[in-house]
């Protein structure tokens, strides 16, 4: 049986905490990434990071299409280009921010079996390692939301903040 899941929105302070290393990948692990992808692709997110479920550990999980990705204690290594898109956020929803963020990544991580990856990415799924490994350090797209944004954030965000209590 794998355990469901509840998103955690905005407002609550686990999604404001930067997130642990995972010293040792055992069976929890793993149980906790299969329950986070059912919860990604029941969202129909296309990531998914362990601080969104209440837990502060350097795991994401994403999918750009191409089959689900495990990305535990992720480091971006070298950064290039720059693109602007808008993006959503599961924690956040009904709010969308254009962020700009480097088109093209080079990044280092573990998977699910301990093996570690080394990675060029691009495209969709550059974009969802980015966005995710904030979620690692804290950081949410409305951060990179201009004051005249925020101001019409504002009152949807105090909606959500409400449900997240
Ligand atoms: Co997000």
């Amino acid at each position: 049986m794998i355990p469901k899941l509840t998103i955690r929105l905005y407002g609550d302070p686990v999604l404001r905490k930067k997130a642990a290393p995972v010293s040792h990948i055992s069976s929890s692990e793993r149980m906790l990434i299969k329950a986070m992808m059912a919860a990604m692709y029941e969202n129909k997110g296309v990531g998914l990071a362990a601080p969104q479920v209440g837990i502060s550990q350097q795991i994401f999980v994403a999918d750009d299409g191409e089959g689900p990705l495990a990305i535990i204690n992720p480091k971006i290594v070298k950064k290039a280009g720059s693109i602007k898109i808008e993006e959503g956020c599961l924690s956040i929803p009904g709010i969308q921010v254009k962020v700009s963020r480097p088109k093209e990544i080079w990044v280092q991580y573990t998977d699910q079996n301990g093996d570690k990856i080394e990675r060029h990415l691009t495209e969709l799924l550059a974009r969802i390692f980015l966005h995710e490994n904030d979620h690692l350090q804290g950081k949410l797209i409305i951060d990179y939301a201009t004051l005249a944004q925020k101001a019409i954030f504002r009152k949807k965000l105090i909606e959500i903040k409400k449900l997240a209590k």
